[in-house]
């Protein structure tokens, strides 16, 4: 089990509440170009189901509960986040990655390293495995 996925992350909590703070190349190891957040997200409609080349992500979610399978090519694992857990899950390149059964409250807040660009991603997973294989032998 790999457990280089998970980030460890801090709540500062008092008696207002909770305050969850990120910094970039402190608490995520890249600059955030861009975020995105999942919202409205279906149980039964799972996403992603995609490598990038050379994007760096993590997820957290902020509300509610989902599952996020990685997959890197040789052993795939699966990862439940939830709101409390404070799980802020690393994707990095070359990580297939799949999300799913998400609870209808459910908000997945995602930090992206760089800016939206369709070119980056592999939606096709024999040729993510094909990839992989080959990066596998050049160290060979
Ligand atoms: P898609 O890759 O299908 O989402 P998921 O990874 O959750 O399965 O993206 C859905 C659409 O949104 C697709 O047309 C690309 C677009 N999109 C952007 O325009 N900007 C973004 O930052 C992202 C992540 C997607």
């Amino acid at each position: 089990m790999r457990t280089d996925y998970l980030l460890s992350t801090r709540r500062i909590k008092d008696f207002r509440g909770d305050l969850f703070p990120i910094e970039f190349l402190r608490d995520v190891p890249f600059s955030a170009k861009r975020i995105y957040i999942l919202t409205h997200l279906l149980s039964n409609e799972a996403r992603g189901f995609h490598a990038h080349k050379t994007l760096r992500q993590a997820a957290i979610c902020v509300q509610g509960e989902c599952d996020f399978i990685l997959d890197d090519g040789n052993s795939r694992q699966l990862f439940h986040l939830k709101a409390d857990n404070d799980a802020l899950l690393l994707v990095e390149p070359m990580i297939w990655h799949e999300m799913k059964s998400f609870t209808p409250d459910c908000i997945l807040l995602i930090l992206a390293s760089e800016w939206y660009d369709e070119s980056d991603y592999i939606r096709d997973y024999q040729l993510f495995q094909e990839l992989i294989s080959l990066q596998g032998k050049r160290f060979v």
